[in-house]
């Protein structure tokens, strides 16, 4: 019996049931089953949850990229890895193969020994979703440089926080970007940020958009040339399994992004797993994931967990609504998409269109269609299920996380029943928990709760780079021992769970998570906002949107409002990005304290969804009167 793939539901109880008596005999199969290693290990696992120290896989030695690519070439040198569709429908798309894929990694590995990056050193990359994008990370791995991809739609400000966090050596860009009907500078946003980032020694840049660039010199060079003047072979790296393999920024309760540290052999192994388990993917299939590379679930799900199964997997350049909003529908009709893989917030916008977008497509080829980052709801489930699954194809709700590195809690496609809005059961080897308020783990079912994990997976996040206390406390003492995930859940009678929503500081905007902390931190820097206080309320195509309550330093001075809500709104724009943006902003007098000065975002909260019941016990606030003129002045 192999691990590694599960085929019914007895099955799944029979492998489930084995992962949790005996943890450490199912992730060693997995692992010697499925992948190629220069050398095995001598232990599976080590850990101290208390401390947060975790460890896989010990002295094991790898390279992810002979498993995401080199073992394939035998068997799949000309099947297509890649295949890339361009912003625009009438650009032709490309098919990268396997063969093809080696050589393009292989010289960028090459170019990037030779520009004197050495293994342990970081690579920051700000692309568009263009094959350099996945080549780029690819060659990182290859050389074991740690590759930290930033989204392509974070400002100057925030790109120069992330690449100073991890001292970056090397940044890899383009030209520009291609959204839609716009044109993104891309290359500018660098040359601001990187006025503010010593660590960086040179800047490489992929022509995309042949938009003028100035080109710095000494430090900037057009990436085209340097690889094609390298050779088309590169020896891998040999990387121990707990060698860092990537950072990625995620938002936190303090105005600091995060960069989670993925180590080499845990994440392979892990993204590997749950791909082929979650997508039930076939030697044929085409498999599309409309996520951004910038994020973890185009690390896990574009680029890793599909090559290192071997799959063909589409990158788009695009957005859903270009040239109009059969986008999706029309891609996977033209490249007979059989797995697809979006956000509920892609899935609420397009549902407001006429469905005769989708019906002028045929959908036939897809065989399962999958929901990730933010709880579905009820009716977006409905239409997903129906239109586009056509009730044949199932929706695997799937949840999981930046810090998890892969999908922890989905239905398997044809296995699990499915059930609207329930990420429904753990996956074989990973075993989550309830707590109650004081801090019990929950045994029953029909229940809510915390969502803890109780022991570790091979892909969870090693740390936080360069802050291992902030590590230990973020995830591992509201419930010492234990993950904490940052949601509450709960669990229905058959023990499915259903994901409700943060139950800290952080804010999901149309699949984005986004802290509370850094978009206040931004709006403080205003010359006229003395404090401000951003809490979410739902939204219907986004999930949640955002609503800033902001005093002034000088009272009055919101009279002009319209300029004001501008700059503050330019203000964030440009500190975070545009995706940070507020919705509404109502400007207070005051905000509501505890005797301690602590915001009572609670409040809030329910003002903002316009629910003026149950407050609870204001009187022990600081200054209990401000609530109703709060309350009054709320922006409908
Ligand atoms: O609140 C959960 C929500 O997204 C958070 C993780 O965000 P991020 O690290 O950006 O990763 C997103 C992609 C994995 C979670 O803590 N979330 C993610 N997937 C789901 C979800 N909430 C409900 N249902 C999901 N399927």
């Amino acid at each position: 019996m192999s691990y590694y793939k599960v085929d019914n539901l007895e099955q799944y109880f029979k492998h489930y049931n084995k992962s949790v008596r005996e943890p450490r005999k199912f992730w060693d199969r997995i692992a010697d089953e499925n992948f190629t290693w220069y050398q095995k290990w001598d232990k599976v696992v080590e850990f101290d949850m208390q401390e947060a120290d975790v460890k896989w896989f010990i002295n094991a030695k790898v390279n992810i990229t002979k498993n995401c690519i080199d073992r394939h070439l035998a068997k799949r040198g000309n099947k297509t890895a890649i295949i890339f569709e361009p912003n625009n429908p009438d650009e032709e798309a490309q098919h990268i193969t396997y063969n093809e894929l080696y050589d393009r990694v292989a010289k960028m590995a090459n170019a990037l020994r030779k520009q004197g990056i050495k293994k342990g050193d970081r690579v920051c990359i700000y692309l568009p979703m263009i094959p350099e994008l996945a080549v780029s990370v690819l060659a990182c791995a290859r050389i074991g440089a740690v590759h930290s991809v930033i989204f392509a739609g974070f400002s100057a400000s925030a790109v120069a926080a992330r690449v100073n966090d991890c001292e970056a050596k090397l940044l890899i860009t383009s030209d520009g970007a291609y959204r839609g009907s716009k044109t993104i500078e891309l290359k500018s946003i660098i040359d601001e940020a990187l006025k503010t980032c010593p660590t960086v020694e040179n800047v490489w840049v992929v022509k995309r958009t042949n938009t003028d660039v100035k080109m710095v010199e000494g430090r900037d060079k057009w990436l085209q040339p340097l690889v094609d003047a390298e050779d088309a072979n590169s020896v891998a790296e040999i990387m121990d399994a707990e060698d860092p393999l990537f950072i990625l920024y995620t938002s936190g309760s303090t105005g600091k992004p995060k960069g989670m540290l993925h180590t080499t052999a845990g994440y392979m192994v892990y993204s590997a797993y749950t791909f082929k388990n979650i997508f039930a993917y076939e030697e044929n299939d085409v498999y599309w994931c409309t996520a951004d590379i910038g994020w973890i679930t185009g690390h896990s799900y574009i680029v890793y967990g599909p090559l290192l199964n071997g799959a063909t997997t589409v990158i788009f350049e695009g957005v859903p609504s270009y040239p109009e909003f059969d986008r999706f529908w029309q891609v996977i009709d033209k490249h007979k998409v059989t797995q697809f893989y979006t956000a509920p917030t892609a899935i609420r916008s397009l549902a407001k269109e006429d469905w005769k977008w989708v019906d002028k497509h045929d959908l036939s080829t897809l065989k399962v269609i999958g929901s990730v980052g933010e709880p579905i709801n009820e009716e977006a489930w409905h239409w997903y299920n129906d239109h586009v699954g056509k009730k044949k194809s199932p929706v695997v709700d799937t949840w999981w996380q930046t810090e998890t590195g892969g999908i922890m809690i989905s239905p398997i496609p044809f296995v699990t029943p499915t059930k609207p809005t329930y990420a429904t059961l753990p996956l074989p080897g990973i075993q989550p928990v309830l707590m109650d308020e004081r801090r019990n783990e929950i045994e029953e079912n029909q229940t809510a709760g915390s969502l803890c994990i109780k022991f570790p997976w091979p892909g969870m996040a090693r740390t936080i780079w360069g802050d291992h206390k902030r590590f230990k406390e973020t995830y591992f003492s509201t419930f010492p021992g234990k993950y904490f995930t940052g949601d509450g859940a709960l669990r229905d009678e058959v023990g499915y769970y259903r994901i409700t929503g943060r139950v800290d500081d952080v804010i999901i905007v149309s699949g984005h998570n986004l802290g509370t902390a850094p978009i206040e931190d931004a709006i403080n820097e205003h010359p006229s906002v003395a404090e401000s206080a951003i809490v979410g309320f739902p939204h219907d195509v986004k999930g949640n949107a955002l609503y800033g309550f902001i005093t002034l330093k000088e009272a009055g001075a919101w009279r002009n409002q319209d300029n004001l809500i501008k700059e503050i709104n330019e203000h964030i724009s440009s500190h975070i990005g545009p995706i940070a943006k507020l919705d509404k902003i109502q400007f207070v007098n005051g905000l509501p304290k505890t005797r301690s000065g602590k915001i009572m975002r609670r409040i809030l909260r329910k003002i903002a969804e316009g629910d003026f019941s149950n407050f609870g016990d204001t009187t022990t606030l600081l200054n209990p009167e401000i609530v109703d003129e709060i309350k009054e002045g709320r922006i409908n």
